[in-house]
């Protein structure tokens, strides 16, 4: 069995090999995602989105979160798990952040947590770090924070916004992120947060300097067909494959072309006849 990867490790990673982080939700995700040689699996709350049929991540539960990162580290043998904190499990306050963290560890298998937001979440992230919790900071597009972004919107499009963002990527290395993923920025943004910052910066819509990338799987596999965001890449159309599979199984149902004869149990010739005297015989149905 391969080791696992741990925080430390991806945090040593910064300045070496770049980093690749894979969404998964699911057991036979994982294993597809693990034995890809990602570095991380991330079980993203895109899961609301990508899985769960939601417009949004709002309605993202940590009852949903737990589920779902259990079946992810049953797949995982070598990447770090990281669970994603759904909204409002860690915006309110330090102990409720602590509690939630926790129980991705304790309960659900992963080895490390990630938050989305600036600078205010600090204090939650010091706390946890302090508990024993690795986090992993998300600034940018932080898609829990849409209702007041007004939208899934590029950000830091100015020299005073990636400012901001640089700012709030210090804050999180200060108060113990391991590495920071950047959302939806322009590459200079990007490129501008990662020289600034001793921790890695993994990249989604944020250009090619950052120190890692992720993309959600299902955006990767061509199985979420909603919408795919520009700077996705489908590497896959594995929904039209298999949309094409599911056609041709209820056609063979209906012309009577499944099960064919390879796909059939027979009873021995000798329960056969035994059968069919136990038909004929008295009592016999009918
Ligand atoms: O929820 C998610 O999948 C994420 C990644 C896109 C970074 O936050």
């Amino acid at each position: 069995m391969p080791r696992r990867l741990s925080a430390p490790d991806i945090l040593a990673q910064k300045g070496q090999a770049p980093i690749c982080v894979m969404t998964a939700y699911d057991y036979p995700g994982a294993v597809l995602a693990d034995r890809s040689g990602a570095d991380m699996v991330l079980v993203g709350d895109s899961l609301g989105m990508v899985v769960l049929g939601y417009q949004d991540t709002l309605s993202v539960t940590m009852a949903d979160m737990l589920h779902h990162t259990r079946a992810v580290s049953r797949g995982v043998e070598r990447a770090l798990v990281v669970g994603d904190m759904p909204f409002m499990s860690f915006q309110p306050g330090v102990e409720m952040a602590v509690a939630n963290a926790g129980r991705f560890l304790a309960e659900a298998g992963a080895r490390a947590v990630k938050v989305e937001g600036g600078r205010d979440f600090a204090p939650q992230i010091r706390a946890m770090v302090r508990s024993g919790i690795p986090v992993m900071g998300h600034i940018g597009l932080t898609p829990q924070f849409i209702a007041g972004l007004g939208g899934f919107r590029t950000q830091g499009k100015t020299a005073e916004a990636t400012a901001v963002l640089r700012q709030d990527a210090l804050a999180l290395a200060e108060a113990g992120c391991f590495c920071l993923v950047l959302e939806a920025m322009p590459e200079e943004a990007a490129q501008a947060i990662t020289e600034s910052v001793p921790i890695p910066t993994i990249g989604i819509g944020a250009g090619r300097r950052t120190d890692g990338q992720v993309l959600v799987m299902h955006d990767v596999l061509g199985l979420f067909e909603r919408f795919t965001p520009r700077f996705a890449k489908r590497y896959a159309e594995l929904g039209k494959a298999a949309q094409e599979a599911l056609v041709r199984f209820c056609g063979d149902v209906r012309e009577r072309r499944f099960p064919a004869e390879e796909h059939v149990t027979h009873l021995s010739a000798e329960e056969l006849e035994r059968l069919n005297a136990l038909l004929a015989g008295p009592g016999k149905p009918g």
